[in-house]
């Protein structure tokens, strides 16, 4: 009795489910005021419509611009397995009046700057314009959260329709600078994993990817006029694992990939401490002519290099030069964190020589929160991770910042007490700690006109995989994205973990391993469809 009152329920749960997806007056919801994208866009006005993407659907782009062709067969590959459309792309010298236009041909507007872009669904048309292809990447990731999870799946749906709601949304980010680092050094990750992540930060409109690429542990990438550092020092990880590291195809693969995504990538090259792979690699770059042994463990502050010896320099310019030739971003970060084993002076010394030599191949410094001891300018940036002290005084000096304070931005902090993977010396940073707070308020006299964005750091000494790495990542992740693009003003946690917890579905269909906050609603989308569609009947 008990089982046939299951299965009737199971029936009849059932048929409501596929009535209400396949019904097209409950799917979707026609009112774009009601969307869950995250981050928030800055302005939305609902129209009340529907537009259908069928098989005949046509993306159109500007004639003649390399990088709208890119972002339109991005369009076409991102829809192609969920809805087995294959979408023709094709250039148009005028708005042809209908199906998806890719434009940057928008009337020049100084608030949507180069990252903004204004999004205008009508019936007939989806279009996307910007001043700058970036920004029209960012329109085609809204259009995307629009549309329903299994947008994402990996197979065909065979769903014939799919529908977003009419309206128009004007939306620009908040910073420019929008960055998560991975730590690739405690442990190794290979070109499918960080591609994975490049993925997941473009859905979030990220613009940076920051690699971790030597520490204490592991170097990790190919330096030809140095081929040891790779061979010995990339030789083992945390834990005593193989390690491994990118040869520099390897390399340019990841930062095509992430320029693909309009992410740039910005390589680290930790110094003079967290050095200990080099200093295994290389006997000469100790003060006292002896290779280091490989080190496995989580310690940090006992390995320099030795500023006195001129070979230090000739090795920081050869890896500079090396990778800077790889990297077509305007930034290289050395690191600077935590010597706690060089002498101040010696530190600055080094500091001021490794500026000189970044500089000399066109790169900007970057460098975390303590090199502001040295002589940082306007030219530098400083990342705020631990000292407001040392941001002040980057400040100062007249150095720019990203704001990246453990106590809120470092995605390798457990959750709570109960979380297995992570550390927990900045504290626990739940999904709402991660979430609330203004990278203004963070340091007194640190303004917003000094601070170039914000970064969210994954340290890896206790993430060994994807799925560790997405587990400590997700939730947060969209968080952190939101307080780089959305302005403090418009940001609320009550708003945002309703958002969140509709992102569940989206989630589970890119099979994302996600930490299940009990601070956020989750919520699976048919009961969001069923909701509105009751906040419909009561309006
Ligand atoms: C750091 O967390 N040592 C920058």
């Amino acid at each position: 009795m008990n089982i046939m009152k299951t299965s009737l329920k199971f029936l009849f749960v059932s048929v409501l489910a596929v009535y209400t997806m396949s019904c097209e007056e409950q799917y979707p919801p026609t009112n774009l005021a009601n969307n869950h994208i995250i981050p928030k866009p800055a302005s939305v006005v609902a129209t009340h419509g529907t537009f259908v993407l069928d098989k005949d659907a046509v993306i159109f782009y500007d004639s003649g611009n390399e990088d709208l062709k890119k972002n339109a067969g991005y369009l076409a590959g991102l829809l192609r397995p969920s809805t087995g459309f294959v979408i023709e792309t094709k250039a148009t010298s005028q708005n042809p009046g209908d199906g998806i236009y890719l434009t940057t041909g928008a009337d020049k507007d100084s608030l949507l700057g180069e990252g903004g872009y204004e999004l205008v669904i009508s019936e007939k048309q989806v279009k996307i314009s910007s001043p700058h292809p970036d920004g029209v990447f960012y329109g085609i990731q809204t259009v995307r959260q629009l549309l329903p999870a299994d947008i994402e799946s990996k197979d065909d749906t065979t769903r014939e329709k799919w529908f977003l709601p009419t309206g128009r949304i004007r939306d620009w980010p908040e910073y420019q600078h929008r960055g998560a680092m991975l730590d690739v050094s405690r442990h190794f990750f290979g070109v499918e994993t960080v591609k994975r992540f490049i993925d997941y930060l473009a859905l979030y409109k990220f613009n940076v990817l920051h690699l971790h690429l030597s520490d204490d542990q592991g170097w990790r990438i190919e330096i030809e006029s140095w081929p040891n550092l790779a061979r010995h020092g990339g030789s083992t990880e945390v834990g005593g694992g193989e390690g491994g590291y990118y040869t520099k195809d390897d390399y340019k693969e990841i930062v095509e990939y992430a320029a693909d995504h309009h992410i740039t990538v910005i390589p680290e090259i930790d110094m003079p401490g967290h050095t200990n792979a080099a200093l295994a690699s290389y006997p000469e770059l100790n003060c006292d002519g002896k290779a280091r042994e490989l080190y496995t463990g989580t310690k940090v502050g006992f390995s320099t290099l030795c500023t006195d010896k001129e070979i230090v320099y000739e090795f920081v310019d050869d890896v500079v030069r090396e990778i800077s030739e790889l990297t077509p971003g305007p930034w290289f970060h050395i690191g600077g964190d935590e010597s706690h084993s060089t002498d101040h002076d010696d530190y600055v010394r080094f500091v001021n020589r490794a500026r000189e030599i970044v500089n000399s191949y066109g790169k900007k410094v970057i460098g975390w929160d303590e090199i502001a001891h040295a002589d940082v300018n306007s030219e530098d940036v400083v990342q705020f991770w631990a000292r407001e002290n040392n941001a002040l005084q980057g400040v100062k000096k007249g150095a720019r910042v990203i704001m990246s304070p453990s106590s809120h931005a470092y995605m390798d902090i457990k959750y709570d007490s109960t979380t297995v993977l992570g550390l927990t010396w900045a504290g626990l940073t739940e999904v709402d700690d991660a979430y609330n707070w203004d990278p203004v308020a963070l340091v007194d006299g640190i303004e917003k006109i000094d601070i170039i964005g914000v970064e969210a750091p994954l340290w890896t000494e206790t993430i060994e995989s994807l799925d560790d790495i997405e587990y400590m990542t997700f939730p947060r992740l969209p968080g952190y994205a939101e307080i780089g693009w959305t302005a403090t003003e418009n940001r609320f946690w009550e708003d945002y973990k309703v958002r969140l917890g509709k992102q569940k579905e989206r989630f589970e269909t890119m099979d994302v391993n996600y930490y299940k906050s009990p601070l956020v609603p989750w919520q699976d989308e048919e009961d969001i469809f069923i909701d509105e569609q009751k906040e419909g009947e009561v309006k």
